[in-house]
């Protein structure tokens, strides 16, 4: 049994606030990526930020036992991982994922970042999940299916000669970090939910340069691509609107 919440004009408004707060946090960090820093670092600033600056609450820390505050998933690293004191060099390429609770409620996005100048293939899968990124969102409107989210999304990965990430999802979002229903990065058009005024939920494709395959590190957190290969990731929290779709995390002057 699945259970959607579909949320009021003024609970938008409060996703809202909190979305440009995480927003803010990525702007915040950027001019921080450099080599030589470490991760541990990058979250210990992020964390202060969040805390003092925003008066809001880091979701990660502590959410099923995460143990901090931001998740930076570096260069073959697909996903949630772990700030620790591994130092970014030249050449990396890296996800901050911020997820910020604001009056009760959840903003979740993430981007990707190059440490000085990127490789061709690091810019290239970023590029690639920037742009299925992209093409999700602009698939959202009432009428639209979650199918046709994750098919939009499929065929452009793929046709690139990238792929997609299957094991991990896109997810409704509110005053729970992960509600109903599971926003899937592949699918068939027409198929699945039927998207209607007033859902929320994040759209944030895994985009590998090889092969889909993950692996779970003994940590039990960090998730790596089995062939070691890069992968990018991009996230936004969305809300359905009467006629398209409303980007809560994007700040005005941004790019989505
Ligand atoms: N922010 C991630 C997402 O997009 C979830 C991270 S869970 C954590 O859904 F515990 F690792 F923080
Ligand atoms: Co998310
Ligand atoms: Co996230």
């Amino acid at each position: 049994m699945s259970s959607i919440h579909i949320k009021t004009p003024d609970e938008i408004e409060a996703m809202r606030v909190a979305g440009q707060q995480a927003a803010s946090v990525l702007r915040l960090i950027r001019e921080h990526v450099q080599p030589g820093v470490t991760t541990g670092e990058l979250d210990r600033i992020c964390h202060e930020y969040i805390v003092d600056e925003l008066k809001a609450v880091p979701a990660p820390l502590n959410y099923r036992g995460f143990p901090k505050s931001i998740c930076t998933s570096v260069n073959h690293v697909i996903c949630h991982g772990i700030p620790g004191d591994k130092k970014l060099k030249a050449g990396d390429i890296m996800n901050i994922d911020i997820t910020v609770i604001q009056d009760g409620w959840h903003g979740d996005t993430s981007k990707m970042f190059f440490v000085g100048e990127p490789t061709i293939k690091g810019k290239r899968v970023a590029d690639v999940a920037y742009r299925a990124l992209v093409k999700g969102i602009e698939t959202v409107r009432p009428g639209a299916t979650l199918g046709d989210i994750g098919h939009a999304i499929q065929t452009l990965v793929e046709a690139e000669r990238c792929s997609v990430v299957r094991e991990y999802c896109g997810h409704g979002i509110g005053r729970n970090f992960h509600e109903d229903p599971q926003v899937l990065h592949y699918g068939q058009p027409g198929q699945g939910l039927e998207l209607k005024e007033g859902m929320t939920f994040t759209i944030e494709p895994m985009v590998n340069l090889g092969k889909p395959h993950t692996r779970l590190l003994p940590d039990d957190w960090t998730v790596i691509t089995r062939d070691r290969r890069l992968s990018a990731q991009w996230e936004h929290t969305l809300a359905v609107t009467a006629d398209g779709v409303d980007i809560l995390t994007r700040l005005p002057g941004d790019d989505i």
